[in-house]
């Protein structure tokens, strides 16, 4: 998603500012009311609006990162602050590799592979399969971890999938590759064959931060895209599955559950599905974006307490 910057370091260190988040501190860092008008300014304000989230004067960070991003909509240093504190706890890097670790998946599909800065946290016993049109994975990927340097649609019709994976069904999947609701319903739908009742499908970008920031066409670094209306189409198409969206910043993880490889109901209706959920409008989050998005607190010992429920997969 955010190709340009250092994500895995700017997540990192948003984590540790913000760990005090919510502690009320001493009043007294500079207000962030004025309207931005250059770098330094910008900088200024941004130092601003950190160090009230710091101190847990929330309403006044938020306000200086929207004045900011007023100026300059495209400043992923707020769109980063914004995003830690509508999800604080753990970014999906943390909460990724305590899935790994409960389920021990004995195989995984990644979709969006990029730098493998989420694929390095596959255990040495999964057999993995990694998915991306431009992988740019700057290190030596062990031998469990194979890589498929084709857009995803492309893997699904031309590999033998279950063969590649010695015969087992998917038992974890991460979808993050192409950041359009059509591409990520697709690959739902072409994983979801593949996978037992009892395997997890994640789902990255699924809760955006705001309206512009989830546009299709991107205009922003920070940018999560459309994803989120098929958490809608999900919920209301396919009762049947279990539909959680993990709280991790910066953009949520959705937790897909009892599954049925055997539905064609997403095959079926493709077509409609797509026309029925591109003419949803942002607007319909409004005032009620966690409840239609099935928010579930990132809290480990409750993710953890799913992941182990009856009809999951027993953690070996
Ligand atoms: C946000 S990055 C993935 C980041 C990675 N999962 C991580 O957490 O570090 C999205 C990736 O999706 C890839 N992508 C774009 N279109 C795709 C497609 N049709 N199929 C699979 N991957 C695609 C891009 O090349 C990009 O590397």
């Amino acid at each position: 998603m955010y190709g340009v910057v250092p994500e895995v370091k700017i997540l990192r260190m948003l984590r540790n500012l913000l760990k005090n988040l919510r502690t009320p501190g001493p009043a007294g860092a500079p207000a962030a009311n004025e309207q931005p008008q250059g770098g330094d300014q910008r900088k200024r304000l941004y130092d601003s609006a950190l160090a009230d989230a710091q101190m847990g004067r929330i309403a006044e960070a938020i306000a200086g990162c929207k004045a900011i991003l007023d100026a300059d909509p495209n400043y992923p240093p707020a769109h980063f602050l914004l995003a830690a504190i509508d999800l604080p706890g753990e970014d999906y890097f943390r909460v990724l590799a305590r899935i790994h670790a409960q389920l021990r998946p004995r195989t995984y599909v990644e979709i969006g592979v990029d730098k493998g800065d989420s694929i390095r946290f596959v255990n040495s016993e999964t057999r993995a399969l990694g998915v991306d049109p431009e992988p740019k994975i700057g290190f030596e990927l062990p031998p469990n971890v194979k890589i498929f340097a084709q857009p995803s649609d492309d893997f699904f019709a031309q590999n033998d999938v279950r063969a590649e994976l010695g015969g087992l069904p998917v038992d974890l999947v991460f979808i993050d590759g192409m950041h359009r609701f059509e591409f990520a319903l697709r690959d739902f739908m072409n994983v979801e064959p593949l996978c037992a009742p009892e395997s997890t499908i994640l789902i990255h970008d699924v809760y955006p931060l705001d309206e512009s920031t989830a546009a299709r066409d991107r205009k922003t670094i920070f940018w999560s895209g459309d994803i989120w209306r098929l958490i809608l189409l999900l919920r209301k198409h396919r009762p049947d599955l279990e539909v959680h969206t993990i709280g991790a910043q910066p953009t949520g993880l959705a937790m897909v559950r009892n599954l049925d490889p055997q539905s064609r109901y997403i095959r079926d209706h493709l077509d409609d599905l797509i026309e029925e959920y591109l003419a949803v409008d942002y607007a319909v989050l409004d005032g009620c974006k966690a409840e239609r998005l099935a928010l579930f607190p990132n809290d480990w010992a409750r993710i953890s307490a799913l992941l182990e429920k009856p009809g999951a997969a027993a953690p070996r």
